[in-house]
């Protein structure tokens, strides 16, 4: 099952960008495979052009359509989501997300905007048609500090979150797997069983 990590910052180094790169470092070391994209790596004209025939914007709707989940990271921009993230939500199918789970994640400057994720993202992803968008995560840039000596500082309270958010994608993928290979039985027992009635 494959797990795609979708950043929606356009600024580099980012706090989102960081936090979300930590959970992917995380559903690794528990033998996840992830997959990364990088809105702001996306050719820009077709972006705004929302031009379907860009090969790398086709690219990465392919990753989308593959992924089982997406773990989705944007800034907090003017009480919002980013503008980057957006253009690229657009440009996905209408059922986009068709089966997939969300995590979302967002870091702000401060508390103020901490429903926006819930109150922007959230019904955009189920418009889209996620199968389920796990609780989000929140933090404010003084929760998530990054310095070269001492690597990524993440604020116990927003550890507890992080750790949390990582162990629901897990359990809900797994809940998903069963269910998959459930139906996989169940439609070979039905083919065995037409097989005998026609023999
Ligand atoms: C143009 C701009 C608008 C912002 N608007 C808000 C805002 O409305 N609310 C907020 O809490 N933080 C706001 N911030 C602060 C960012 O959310 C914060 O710096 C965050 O860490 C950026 O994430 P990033 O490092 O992943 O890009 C804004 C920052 C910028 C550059």
């Amino acid at each position: 099952m494959s797990i795609l990590l979708l950043s929606g910052s356009p600024s580099t180094p980012s706090r989102s960008g960081r936090l979300l790169h930590e959970i992917g470092r995380r559903l690794n070391a528990l033998g996840k495979q992830t997959v990364s994209i990088h809105v702001r790596d996306l050719p820009p004209q077709a972006l705004m052009h929302a031009d379907f025939s860009d090969p790398e914007l086709q690219a990465a709707q392919q990753l989308i359509k593959q992924a089982d989940a997406v773990v989705v990271a944007t800034p907090i921009y003017k009480a919002a989501y980013s503008g980057l993230l957006k253009t690229f939500l657009d440009i996905l199918p209408q059922e986009g997300l068709a089966e997939k789970i969300v995590l979302p994640l967002a870091v702000g400057g401060g508390q103020s905007h901490m429903l926006a994720l819930d109150y922007g993202l959230r019904p955009i992803l189920q418009a889209l048609g996620a199968q389920q968008v796990l609780n989000s995560i929140y933090a404010t840039e003084a929760q998530v500090v990054w310095n070269e000596a001492s690597g990524l500082q993440i604020a116990s309270e927003i550890e507890g979150r992080v750790q949390q958010g990582v162990e629901s994608l897990i359990d809900s993928l797994q809940c998903k797997a069963a269910k998959r290979a459930n139906r996989q039985a169940e439609q070979e027992a039905e083919v065995r069983t037409l097989a005998l009635f026609e023999a």
